[in-house]
């Protein structure tokens, strides 16, 4: 953790939940950390539920995050949800190139960097995800892929926007495996991530971007992963939609 930030956590729900059950559990989340002030906080719904959610979390400085947006504004692209369509509901955040979407959807880099350059251009935050599979791991390229990613994926934005850039490095490998990186594995890829913003970007803005941690995420490793000096948050699916779990992690990493 990069001294004078907080830690930023962030759960992404997925495809899970019914509305009335992600009501019921972010009343109570809202209830949960009126008062807490040491960290953000933020839960990423299905889209269908973004309105009534942000409803329930205004002014309780939760934020909530969209799962997707399209790159464009508008147009001929039936189920696709705009960045403008989100933020109008209540998001200040927006999930972008998640690895399902990259891996089950096809995602590639050009359209996440579209992507990202529209949510930046109506200052919805992007929580821009990179990471690389077990082969690429094996096969020792993990800096070589994160850094294309990268590379890629913030090609032509200006440097003025990147401090609203939140990283979320994701280890493919990782996520819904309970295979978590050791707090050592994943601090050294932020450890690169950070070295790239900084050789691009410079130190200070380098250091003010957010590097999240993601990849089966739970209460038990929160602690020695967000003491790690280049993990600055998390961001956690499967033990984000209990809130009991969730709270866990968020107690957690309040504690340092
Ligand atoms: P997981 O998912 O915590 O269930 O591994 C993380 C993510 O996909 O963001």
């Amino acid at each position: 953790m990069i001294m004078g930030k907080k830690p930023f956590i962030v759960g992404n729900w997925k495809m899970n939940l019914t509305l009335a059950e992600g009501i019921e559990f972010t009343k109570s989340l809202k209830k949960s950390l009126q008062g807490k002030h040491e960290l953000i906080c933020g839960i990423c719904p299905p889209f269908i539920f973004l309105k009534d959610i942000c409803r329930v979390l205004e002014d309780s400085g939760i934020c909530v995050g969209a799962q997707n947006i399209h790159s464009e504004k508008n147009g001929a692209y039936t189920g696709e949800i705009s960045a403008l369509m989100v933020q109008e509901v209540g998001c200040t955040h927006v999930l972008i190139g998640h690895s399902e979407r990259r891996h089950l959807f096809g995602e590639v880099d050009s359209f996440i960097n579209a992507k990202i350059k529209t949510a930046l251009g109506i200052n919805l935050k992007p929580i821009f995800c990179i990471g690389e599979t077990l082969h690429e791991r094996e096969e020792g390229r993990t800096k070589y892929v994160v850094k294309n990613q990268l590379k890629n994926g913030l090609m032509g934005i200006d440097k003025n926007h990147i401090e609203e850039l939140v990283i979320a490095y994701e280890p493919v490998w990782a996520i819904g495996t309970g295979k978590t990186a050791s707090p050592e594995q994943a601090n050294e890829v932020h450890s690169f991530i950070r070295g790239f913003l900084t050789n691009e970007y410079g130190k200070d803005i380098a250091n003010s971007v957010y590097i999240q941690y993601g990849g089966s995420v739970k209460p038990e490793n929160t602690k020695e992963l967000i003491a790690q000096p280049e993990i600055d948050g998390l961001l956690v699916g499967g033990a984000s939609i209990k809130l009991e779990s969730f709270l866990k992690i968020i107690d957690a990493a309040s504690i340092q």
